[in-house]
């Protein structure tokens, strides 16, 4: 047990790595000790003022908010907050909304990072069905990205896709090119870098991927993200993981992890989901933990609070 769930190196609280908590993610984030996450992506309720549900799915999500935009705000707040607290200085957070408040959540988020960190505003463009006779058809969602510290992110440029530029050529090692009056301009080999706009489809009703949950993302979008920000064996991060995506993306990938939510039933999902994803919950971040624990000498609680209390459902 201990092993697996060790203290954090300053309180002695333990950290649940691996393991999908079943609880508020409020009281969740205030256990666990500052700095411990390289990565966290925030996929919370978008305010769209709808009961969400899958055909055939017993499960069903309320984004309704008593107080209207004040009360989702004032329960987004604290949160954000905790995700700051929680992320290391070369952390990075993504906070995935739509169109219905993330003008609102953007201001918020410059008030706790600093309007400095903010590093760039993703947009996923999907196509699915429906027209709007009074506007252009919404099709995409947005992601704020902020740095935990201005420029000590961790960032790896992704590549992909061909380059959409005239007279391209190879040379005899297959590395591309364009003649210029200054000789030869040589592009990098694996493709364009990726930019902010990202075009991915949206889960179909049948794809292979669904698990039944209404607001279920796309592996290949956290899969983009979980690479640009963190490196084989760092902390990933979902505090609203729903269905598990996050979890599932990051054991595949190599990374530890660290998820919450406290819907019951998308816990079973997730907990199910990750029995058969493949990849392990990686052990060298937890390994960090204890070095740097036994280094200052804090004791280990015995058990796991989290995952006895709260692991089930
Ligand atoms: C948009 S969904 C996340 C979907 C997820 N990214 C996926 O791919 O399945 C938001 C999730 O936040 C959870 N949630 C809402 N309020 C919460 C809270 N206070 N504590 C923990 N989870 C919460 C909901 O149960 C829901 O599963």
């Amino acid at each position: 047990m201990r092993d697996r769930f060790p203290t954090g190196p300053d309180t002695g609280q333990q950290i649940p790595f691996g393991q999908i908590i079943c609880q508020d993610n409020l009281a969740f984030m205030r256990t666990l000790p500052d700095a411990c996450c390289d990565l966290i992506y925030a996929d919370p309720p978008f305010f769209s003022g709808k009961r969400q549900s899958r055909p055939g799915s017993p499960h069903t999500i309320a984004d309704q908010w008593p107080n209207g935009l004040d009360g989702y705000l004032a329960f987004l707040r604290p949160r954000l907050d905790q995700l700051h607290r929680l992320l290391k200085p070369t952390g990075s957070l993504y906070v995935h909304l739509d169109w219905h408040a993330v003008h609102y959540v953007k201001v918020i988020l410059d008030g706790i990072f600093g309007y400095q960190a903010f590093a760039n505003e993703i947009i996923w463009s999907y196509r699915t069905g429906g027209v709007s006779t009074r506007w252009f058809a919404r099709k995409h969602d947005t992601i704020l990205v902020y740095a935990r510290q201005v420029g000590r992110q961790k960032f790896n440029v992704l590549r992909q896709g061909a380059y959409r530029t005239d007279g391209l050529n190879y040379d005899h090692r297959g590395r591309p090119y364009k003649n210029t009056k200054a000789g030869r301009l040589y592009f990098h080999p694996d493709g364009p870098a990726l930019t902010d706009v990202w075009d991915i489809p949206f889960l179909s009703t049948v794809s292979r991927q669904r698990v039944g949950y209404p607001t279920q993302k796309p592996e290949a979008l956290l899969e983009r993200i979980i690479q640009a920000s963190t490196d084989p064996g760092d902390c990933v991060a979902d505090f609203f993981s729903g269905s598990g995506t996050t979890p599932a993306v990051a054991q595949r990938l190599g990374r530890t992890w660290l998820a919450c939510d406290n819907s019951p039933h998308a816990v079973r999902l997730a907990r199910k989901r990750l029995s058969l994803a493949p990849g392990k919950a990686q052990p060298s971040a937890i390994k960090a933990w204890k070095q740097q624990r036994s280094r200052k000498g804090a004791k280990p609680q015995s058990g796991n609070r989290c995952g006895q209390d709260h692991g089930s459902d």
